[in-house]
C-alpha cells in the first residue's frame, strides 16, 4: 500500500482517493506516529501532503528525517515538496505566490513526467517556495514565474504543484507514473474484492447477539444493512425512524428495498414528534439540533426494546473516520456532520463495515451487490432532512413546498439524463414573496429557489450550468403545480463563498 501522511489541510483525502482510482490501495497516516507505520513491508511508497502551515512556523507539521531513509519512494507535495527540501538543506523563503492554472516547463526527461508535454498546466497554491534545492537533487521543472516546481534526488521527489487536484492537467499521469513506474507497485485495488473479507470479518467479531442498523434509504446505510445481513442473516434489525423530513416516497421505498433483499425492517413513524418540535423554529442550528437530539431519543427508546441487541451498526466512511481526529493537524472545516448521530454513552459495541472506503467505492460495491441504480446513485443528503431546506421559520407548509419542488427537479433532471451526473438538486424554500396572477388573480405567493451543484467531495462545488430549456421546464412545472408558489430563481453561487445548503 501507499501511505499518505496527512500534513493538514484536505488535501490528503484527494491524494489517496485519486491514488485509489488508479487502482492501488492508500491509506492517510498522521504526521506524528508515522515512521512505525511506514516500516512495515507493506507500505510500498509515500506521499507527503500539502498543507496551510509553512515549514519555518515553530508549530508547523515535522515529520522524521528517517522517513527519507527507509529506502521507500517518497513523494513530497506542495508544504510536502517544501518540508523535504528544508530538512536536507535547501531553503525555503516566502515568495510572491503562485495561485491557480500555472505553467511549467518540464526541464529532463524523468519516469515521473512520463506522457507529459514539454509544458504543461499546472495546479498551484503556494507562497513558500524552494529557493535551493538540497545538495545532491536536480531539478525537475520550473513554473512560468521561475520556480521550482519539481526535484528529484534518487527515490525522493518533490512537487510545488497539486497533481491531485483536476484542474492539473496530467496530474493523474503523474501520480499513476510515481506508483507504476517510481514505486513499481503492479497490486491492483478493487473495491467490490473486499465484500467477502468485510463479511468475514463481521462474522468474527458477532459471534452473537443482534445487530441494530439505522437506515435511510441513503447507499452508506442501504449497503451496511446488506453486508451485515451477509454475514449474519436474521441477526441484523435495521430501524428506519421516520421523522418527515424526507423526499417524497422515500421511507416507503427504502423498506420495501430492505425487505425484499430479507432484511428485518422496523419502521418508526416518528413524524408528529419531530414536525411539532421544528414547527415555527427559524434558526438553522436549532432546526439541526432538535432533529439530532430527537433522533438520538427516539433510537435509545427503539433499541431499548430490541431483545438482545448489543452492537449497533454505522455506514461511517473513511473521510469521517479522519476527521474525527484520528489524524492531527487537519482543520476542522465542518462539524455539523452526521447529525442525527448516537449519543456517546450509547452502550451498543460500534459495527462500521465502510470505514476503509470512499462514497466512490461504496458506490461500487453497491452496484456489485446489485443494488438498484436509484440506491447505487443516491444524491448526499442531510441528516436533518428537508428541514436545512427551509429558510426562516419551520412550517408544514413550506415543508410540502420544498417536498413537492424537490420531486420536481429530481423529475426534469432524471428525464434530461442530467440527474445522475450531478451531485445534488434539489429546492429551497424562504420568506420572501413574489406577486404573481394565478387564474385571473393577483396573488403574493413564496420563492423557491432551485439548486443544482456539481462536487466531488461536497468541500467545493460549483453550481450546475443546466440547459435553459430544463430549467424552464423545471420553474414552469413549479410555478404551475404548487400552490402558492410565484416565483422560481436559480442558485448560482459556488461553493465557496455558499455553502451547498442554504442553512
Ligand atoms: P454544505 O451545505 O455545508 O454541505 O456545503 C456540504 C454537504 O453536507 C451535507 N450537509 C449535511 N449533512 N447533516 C448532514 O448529515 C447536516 O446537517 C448537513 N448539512 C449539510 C450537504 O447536503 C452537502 O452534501
Amino acid at each position: 500500500k501507499i501511505l499518505v501522511v496527512n500534513l493538514g489541510g484536505q488535501y490528503a483525502h484527494l491524494i489517496a482517493r485519486r491514488i485509489r482510482e488508479i487502482g492501488a490501495y492508500a491509506e492517510i497516516a498522521s504526521y506524528d506516529s508515522v515512521l512505525e507505520v511506514a516500516k512495515s513491508d507493506e507500505v510500498k511508497a509515500i506521499v507527503l501532503s500539502g498543507g496551510p502551515a509553512s515549514v519555518y512556523e515553530p508549530n508547523s507539521p515535522d515529520l522524521p528525517v528517517d522517513l527519507l531513509y527507509l529506502g521507500k519512494p517518497v513523494l513530497g507535495i506542495c508544504f510536502g515538496h517544501q518540508w523535504i527540501a528544508k530538512k536536507l538543506g535547501g531553503v525555503v523563503e516566502r515568495g510572491k505566490g503562485e495561485y491557480g492554472k500555472t505553467m511549467v516547463r518540464i526541464l529532463s526527461s524523468d519516469p515521473l513526467f512520463e506522457g507529459w508535454e514539454a509544458e504543461e498546466v499546472v495546479w498551484m497554491s503556494h507562497s513558500d517556495y524552494v529557493k535551493e534545492v538540497p545538495s545532491g537533487f536536480q531539478v525537475l521543472a520550473v513554473s512560468e514565474n521561475g520556480y521550482v516546481a519539481a526535484m528529484r534526488s534518487g527515490h525522493i521527489y518533490g512537487v510545488q504543484f497539486h497533481p491531485e487536484v483536476r484542474h492539473t492537467a496530467k496530474g493523474v499521469r503523474l501520480l499513476e507514473n510515481f506508483v507504476r513506474k517510481v514505486a513499481g507497485i503492479k497490486s491492483v485495488w478493487v473495491p467490490e474484492e473486499q465484500v467477502g473479507k468485510i463479511v468475514e470479518e463481521i462474522k468474527a467479531r458477532v459471534k452473537e447477539g443482534i445487530v441494530v442498523v439505522g437506515v435511510s434509504g441513503g447507499v452508506d446505510s442501504t449497503v451496511t444493512a446488506v453486508l451485515l445481513h451477509m454475514a449474519l442473516g436474521s441477526r441484523v434489525k435495521a430501524v428506519f425512524i421516520d421523522h418527515g423530513l424526507f423526499r417524497e416516497g422515500e421511507p416507503e421505498k427504502a423498506v420495501q428495498l430492505l425487505r425484499s433483499i430479507g432484511i428485518d425492517v422496523l419502521y418508526i413513524d416518528a413524524r408528529e414528534r419531530f414536525l411539532k418540535k421544528l414547527d415555527g423554529v427559524s434558526d438553522c442550528e436549532e432546526k439541526r439540533r432538535i432533529v439530532g437530539e430527537t433522533f438520538a431519543e427516539v433510537f435509545t427508546e427503539v433499541v431499548a426494546g430490541i431483545p438482545n441487541a448489543k452492537y449497533l451498526a454505522q455506514g461511517t466512511l473513511y473521510p469521517d473516520v479522519i476527521e474525527s481526529g484520528a489524524v492531527k493537524g487537519a482543520d476542522r472545516i465542518k462539524s455539523h456532520h452526521n447529525v442525527g448521530g448516537i449519543p456517546s454513552w450509547f452502550s451498543l459495541e460500534l459495527i462500521e463495515p465502510l470505514r476503509d472506503f470512499y462514497k466512490d467505492e461504496v458506490r461500487r460495491i453497491a452496484k456489485s451487490l446489485g443494488l438498484p441504480d436509484e440506491v447505487v446513485y443516491r444524491h448526499p443528503f442531510p441528516g436533518p432532512g428537508l428541514a436545512v431546506r427551509i429558510i426562516g421559520p419551520f412550517t408544514l407548509e413550506k415543508l410540502e413546498i420544498v417536498r413537492r419542488a424537490t420531486k420536481i427537479v429530481e423529475e426534469e433532471l432524471d428525464r434530461a439524463g442530467l440527474l445522475r451526473k450531478v451531485w445534488q438538486a434539489f429546492a429551497t424554500v424562504g420568506e420572501d414573496k413574489w406577486v404573481g396572477v394565478k387564474g385571473d388573480r393577483r396573488a403574493e405567493g413564496y420563492i423557491v429557489t432551485v439548486r443544482v451543484v456539481e462536487s466531488e467531495d461536497a468541500m467545493t462545488a460549483d453550481w450546475a450550468k443546466i440547459p435553459h430549456d430544463v430549467l424552464d421546464k423545471i420553474a414552469s412545472r413549479i410555478a404551475s403545480e404548487i400552490p402558492h408558489v410565484t416565483m422560481v430563481t436559480y442558485a448560482i453561487t459556488s461553493k465557496p463563498p455558499s455553502t451547498i445548503e442554504p442553512c
